[in-house]
């Protein structure tokens, strides 16, 4: 930390230092700022702010990089799996095959939620939101461990939370679909992975075997290793925030969930597939839909595009919409709203708006495409996305924990109404 920054504020000068990162980030450590000058910073959606030092992911939206713990996004999602990608997140390096094996052995060995978990369930409107629902059920999983209230118990005992998340959320999400259809729920079946056995809890029916599509389950690893984490975002800074009033994982990574439903954030994916039929239904006239999303006075935007720090390409865009071709080709799927996927996506890249803007098609704009081919129903897109995130979530969690860093409270400006006295209500007008 040799190079310093100054700041002149009303005449003074002040000296702050510089931190930079591994990858040659630099940031003014404004910290001891306030009490130096009496000033804060004020920065509206944190777009200049860094909230912490981070050894997880790093990212250039500029340059379209991610990589998870130096390894390139395009390397991982090539050659790995999702399980392995899961152990990298949380321990900073690949495993070899014995921890690879153990690993995974401890998330089949959690895989089941307690039969009294089922029946929470029952009690759910038929149409609730699955987002809603797992949120709630994540946030229960709490009250059945109670040692998970504690984040500072023995490693073992936290280290066992950990897998029961890991090994439980594919559980839940998909007794939540299969709740919402009134089809009995499929227990895990602990000789498949981690994501065939997720498909099969979805698809498979106690009547009949189901034998899982080696490129469907090929692809969905694929989404769940570029979903898996993508540093402080608006999801996983929540679950740093909770976490950081040391309430327990389950709560914190509970409130990533209610984050990540957001439309601008993970529900976006839902909102491109229901913006496609929407479009369609109106007589798929896109060049209309465009001009719309163009229009300052009109709220509605083109969803699937744009990226608050990608502001070239996703990279993570990249390697799905290879993945997407490859998918809708084998699969053989003929699907209008695919179609006018297409077609925007054509005319939304030529146009000035977007290419001024650097608005290009992001990861939801692909990843809802393959759910939708694959037979996931769009209303679960956010849960297919809150599962790949769930490593990164908690990777980021064991990290603010183990940094020890201090509860999250940002600072504000005050602009309301200046000291005034109260006054009787018979006196007010
Ligand atoms: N359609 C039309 N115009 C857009 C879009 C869009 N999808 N996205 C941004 N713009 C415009 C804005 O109106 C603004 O125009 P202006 O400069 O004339 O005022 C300009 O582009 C910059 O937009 P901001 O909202 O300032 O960009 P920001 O970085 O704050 O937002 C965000 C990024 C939220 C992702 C935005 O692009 C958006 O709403 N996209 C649609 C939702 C979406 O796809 N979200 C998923 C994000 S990826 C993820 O979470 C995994």
């Amino acid at each position: 930390m040799s190079e310093k920054a100054t700041i002149i504020l009303d005449g003074k000068s002040y000296e702050l230092p510089v931190f930079v990162g591994s990858e040659g980030e630099k940031a003014i450590d404004i910290a001891k700022l306030r009490d130096m000058s009496g000033y804060i910073t004020l920065d509206f959606g944190y777009k200049n702010t860094g909230a912490t030092t981070s050894a997880i992911t790093f990212l250039d939206g500029e340059e379209g990089i991610l990589r998870y713990r130096g390894y390139p996004i395009e390397q991982l999602a090539a050659k790995s799996s999702f399980i392995e990608v899961s152990y990298l997140l949380l321990n900073g390096e690949l495993p070899n095959q014995r921890q690879l094996d153990e690993f995974q052995g401890n998330i089949r060995y959690h895989s089941l939620v307690h039969e009294d978990m089922k029946r929470f369930f029952e009690f759910f409107p038929n149409n609730a939101h699955p987002m809603g629902i797992l949120s709630a059920m994540v946030n229960s999983l709490s009250t059945f461990y109670p040692k998970s209230q504690d984040p500072h118990r023995p490693s073992k005992d936290v280290e066992r939370t950990i897998f029961r998340l890991i090994a439980k959320m594919p559980t839940l999400a998909a007794i939540s679909y299969k709740n919402n259809l009134g089809h009995p729920y499929m227990y895990p079946d602990n000789k498949l992975g981690y994501v065939e056995n997720f498909l099969h809890m979805m698809f498979g029916m106690p009547t009949e075997d189901y034998v899982v599509d080696k490129d469907v389950a090929s692809a969905l690893n694929t989404l769940l290793i570029l979903h898996a984490d993508h540093e402080q975002n608006c999801s996983a800074s929540t679950v740093r925030m909770v976490g950081s009033s040391q309430a327990n994982l389950y709560s914190a990574v509970s409130a990533g969930i209610a984050a990540l439903w957001g439309p601008l954030h993970g529900g976006a994916n839902q909102e491109v597939i229901e913006m496609l039929e929407a479009i369609r239904n109106d007589g798929s006239d896109l060049e209309k839909w465009v001009n719309k999303a163009k229009d300052k006075n009109d709220p509605f935007r083109l969803f699937g595009f744009g990226h608050r720090v990608y502001k070239n390409f996703d990279p993570r865009a990249q390697i799905i919409k290879k993945a997407c071709d490859d998918v809708l080709k084998k699969m053989g799927v003929n699907d209008p709203v695919l179609d006018i996927a297409r077609q925007l996506e054509e005319i939304a890249l030529k146009d000035d708006y977007f290419i001024e803007r650097k608005l290009y098609p992001n990861v939801d704009f692909y990843s809802g495409i393959i759910y939708r081919a694959i037979g996931i129903p769009t209303r679960m897109f956010t849960v297919m996305f809150a599962l790949g995130r769930l490593p990164g979530w908690i990777a980021q969690w064991k990290e603010m924990v183990e940094n020890k860093e201090p509860i999250g409270r940002p600072r504000q400006i005050y602009t309301g109404a200046v000291n005034r006295s109260y006054t009787a209500i018979k006196d007010r007008k």
